[in-house]
C-alpha cells in the first residue's frame, strides 16, 4: 500500500508536540507539507521533516496532491479550514473542540458526508489505557449500576504551552470562542459518554472567568450533569489549578467505585463493595508537565480508519455531541438556567 501523503496545517504545539512526531513516527505516513501564519514556524517544521512549506492553507490544499490533513488551528478556524479540506478531497483529522457552534460542527458533518472523506476529532482522552479499561470495567457489569460521578481537567493554563505563550489566541474570545471548558472541559464531557455510553440531557453550570484578568474567555467551570438514564455528576474544567495539574475521573457504582488517574501511581483503582480493591499500572496519560507527553494513539487509529476504510470511533456526530454538552454549559452560566440537550 503506497503512503498516506499528510499535511498538517497550524505548526503550534499540538503539532509539534503530538501530530508531527506520531506522523513522522508511522512507517506509512509521509508528511509532504505543512503550513503556519508565522513563516519561521512553517520553515522550521517543514526542515525537520523534509515537507513543503506554506504560509496560507488555501494555497496548500490547492497545490498538494493529499490523502489527509491534521487541523491544528485556533478554535474558530476548526470548521472552515475542515471544510475547505474535505472538499479539497482530503480526510481531515480536526482537534478539540470541534468547532465554534452546533451550526458550524454540522456544516462539517455534512461536508464530511459529501465527500465521501474520514472525519475525526482529537478526543485524546479515550485511547489512555486507564480509561479504557474502566469503560471495560462498566460494559461487562462488573461495576453494576452506576450513580454518579466526578470528573476533573485543571492545570495553569495555556500560558506556558501555546506557541503564543501569554499573547496566545487560546485567552482570546474572537479566536478561541471559550476557554478552559474548551480546552479542557471538552475533553472530560466526551470522556464521560465514553466511559458510561450514554448521552447528556441536562446541564447547569457556572463557567467563571476568576484567575486570569486579561483572558476575555472562561478560566474556571463547574458543571453538573444528569445522564439519559439518570447519573448525574460534575464536570469542573479550569486554568486555575497552578500548583499541578488534575486529570482525575471518579464513577460511582453499585458494585465498585473506579478512581481513574486520581493516584500518582496507580492510573486505576477500583474499590469493591464487598471490600477488596485492585490497583492498575497501566502507564501515564498526557499532561502537559514535563515529561508529560507520551503517544496519543490518535493518529495510529486515523490513519488506520483511513487505511481500512473504516469510520474512526470519534466521528463528526460524536465530537457535536461533547460539543454540545460545553454549549449547553455556556448558555446554562449565561442564563443562570438549567439546560436541556436536544437528543
Ligand atoms: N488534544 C489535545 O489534548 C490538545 C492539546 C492542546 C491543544 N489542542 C488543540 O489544538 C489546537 C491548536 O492548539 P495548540 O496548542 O497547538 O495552539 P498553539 O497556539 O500552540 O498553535 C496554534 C498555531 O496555529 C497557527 N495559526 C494561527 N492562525 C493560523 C492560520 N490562519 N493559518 C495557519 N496557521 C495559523 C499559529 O501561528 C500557531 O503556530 C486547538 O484547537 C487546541 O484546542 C488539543
Amino acid at each position: 500500500m503506497s503512503k498516506q501523503r499528510v499535511a498538517v496545517i497550524g505548526c503550534g504545539s499540538i503539532a509539534k508536540y503530538r501530530h508531527l512526531l506520531e506522523y513522522d513516527a508511522h512507517p506509512e505516513v509521509e508528511i509532504v507539507a505543512v503550513c503556519d501564519i508565522v513563516p519561521e514556524r512553517a520553515e522550521d517544521v517543514a526542515e525537520q521533516y523534509q515537507a513543503k512549506a506554506y504560509t496560507d492553507y488555501q494555497t496548500l490544499l490547492k497545490e498538494v496532491d493529499l490523502d489527509a490533513v491534521s487541523v491544528c488551528l485556533p478554535n474558530y478556524l476548526h470548521a472552515p479550514v475542515s471544510i475547505a479540506a474535505l472538499e479539497a478531497g482530503c480526510h481531515v483529522l480536526c482537534e478539540k473542540p470541534m468547532a465554534t457552534s452546533y451550526e458550524e460542527a454540522q456544516a462539517m458533518i455534512r461536508a464530511a458526508e459529501r465527500s465521501g472523506k474520514k472525519l475525526m476529532i482529537g478526543h485524546n482522552q479515550r485511547f489512555v489505557a486507564s480509561h479504557q479499561k474502566a469503560k471495560e470495567l462498566i460494559a461487562s457489569g462488573a461495576v453494576g449500576k452506576i450513580y454518579s460521578f466526578r470528573t476533573a481537567f485543571g492545570h495553569g493554563g495555556p500560558e506556558g504551552w501555546s506557541a503564543d505563550g501569554k499573547s496566545s489566541w487560546f485567552f482570546k474570545k474572537e479566536q478561541a470562542f471559550i476557554g478552559a471548558m474548551g480546552d479542557l472541559g471538552v475533553h472530560k464531557a466526551d470522556l464521560i459518554r465514553y466511559l458510561l455510553d450514554e448521552e447528556f440531557t441536562d446541564v447547569s453550570a457556572i463557567v467563571a472567568t476568576n484567575a486570569k484578568d486579561f483572558a476575555t474567555v472562561d478560566d474556571n467551570a463547574v458543571c453538573l450533569l444528569k445522564s439519559e438514564s439518570g447519573i448525574i455528576g460534575t464536570l469542573t474544567a479550569s486554568w486555575a489549578y497552578k500548583a499541578g495539574e488534575d486529570n482525575a475521573t471518579v464513577i460511582y457504582g453499585e458494585k465498585a467505585v473506579l478512581r481513574l488517574e486520581d493516584d500518582p501511581d496507580y492510573s486505576l483503582i477500583v474499590n469493591y463493595t464487598d471490600g477488596a480493591t485492585v490497583k492498575y499500572e497501566l502507564g501515564k496519560i498526557q499532561s502537559n508537565e514535563a515529561g508529560g507527553q507520551t503517544t496519543s494513539h490518535v493518529i495510529n487509529h486515523f490513519i488506520d480508519a483511513i487505511q481500512l476504510d473504516q469510520q474512526p470511533s470519534i466521528t463528526g456526530e460524536e465530537g457535536l455531541r461533547s460539543l454540545q454538552i460545553i454549549l449547553a454549559a455556556l448558555e446554562s452560566s449565561e442564563t443562570g438556567k438549567h439546560v436541556k440537550i436536544a437528543q
